[in-house]
């Protein structure tokens, strides 16, 4: 029998992570407090899935049935009181997610797993918030749900082995790609990764080595990435990715890490990327 899977928060990543599973053939009770957001996860959802089959990638049966295997629910205790397996995906908020991970720790069965797909906070912050901090886990999806193959497991000191291979196996059970990360560390790996690099393209481009379309065309042919850092920012927000380095420059006092005074300048003027029609490029 395929395990039950509730997903708490119906937003960008919540309404997929619900969807990727049903069309695995997972039964999903997906929960959000707001009706409205549940509506529009439904919507979204059912937009995705159609393009599939307009594409002749999925049958209209198999499409309607991946769809119907969503639940719909503004009840937590509902989502999750027989659920095997819990996903949550609200606000990237530490009081908020404690304050859900207490509630999961009383309406869900014993038995289940709780995982956070929170994308800054190591579980250890959260599971201390439930009576079996065994049972919790970091399971780290990528945006969008239904196109990234990536899932960062990530344990925490007190995540049981049992809990980290069902969180593996229901990643696999997804059609997902797991990696394991065995230590909580800011940003887990892909995202220490790839500030690291977007860092070092701003050094660059900082110390007028070369300019941002000629870093981006490197990146791009020279290392085969889809985008260069500074397209990618553009596409992400040039807000988040300057917000993100101050970030970790406040809380490590990390000189590495400090935000790049031509990134700072872009988002004091209002330039964020492709969201405000201009960034590094104009769209
Ligand atoms: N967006 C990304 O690219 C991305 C990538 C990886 C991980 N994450 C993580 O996923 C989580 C969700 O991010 P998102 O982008 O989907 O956010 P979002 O703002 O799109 O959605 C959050 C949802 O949580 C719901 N919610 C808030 N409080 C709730 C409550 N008490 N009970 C039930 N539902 C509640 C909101 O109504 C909203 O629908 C965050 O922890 C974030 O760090 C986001």
């Amino acid at each position: 029998m395929k395990p039950r899977l509730g997903v708490v928060g119906a937003g960008s990543m919540g309404a997929q992570i619900a969807q990727q599973a049903a069309l695995h053939g997972l039964d999903v009770m997906l929960h959000d407090q707001s009706e409205e957001q549940l509506r529009r996860a439904a919507a979204s959802n059912r937009g995705h899935v159609m393009r599939r089959v307009e594409k002749g990638k999925l049958t209209e049966a198999d499409a309607e049935s991946a769809l119907d295997r969503v639940q719909m629910t503004s009840d937590l205790a509902e989502a999750v009181g027989e659920a095997d397996f819990v996903i949550e995906a609200v606000f990237e908020d530490l009081g908020l997610k404690r304050s859900i991970f207490a509630e999961l720790d009383r309406l869900a069965p014993a038995r289940a797993v709780l995982a956070s797909n929170s994308s800054t906070m190591g579980i250890s912050k959260i599971a201390g918030a439930t009576a079996l901090p065994e049972r919790c886990v970091n399971m780290h999806f990528f945006y969008p749900v239904l196109v990234m193959d990536l899932v960062e497991v990530v344990r925490g000191p007190e995540t049981s082995d049992d809990t980290v291979e069902r969180a593996m196996a229901m990643a696999r059970e997804m059609g997902r790609t797991p990696v394991l990360i065995n230590k909580e560390i800011d940003g887990f790996i892909v995202n220490r990764i790839l500030h690291a690099a977007t860092q070092e393209a701003y050094r660059l481009l900082d110390a007028g080595v070369a300019g941002f379309e000629d870093i981006d065309t490197a990146v791009e042919k020279g290392l085969n990435w889809p985008m260069g850092p500074f397209r990618l920012g553009d596409f992400s927000g040039l807000d988040i990715t300057y917000n993100a380095r101050l970030h970790m420059f406040k809380t490590t006092g990390d000189e590495r890490f400090r935000p790049s005074a031509q990134l700072e300048a872009k988002v004091r003027a209002g330039k964020l990327g492709r969201k405000t029609g201009e960034g590094w490029y104009k769209y």
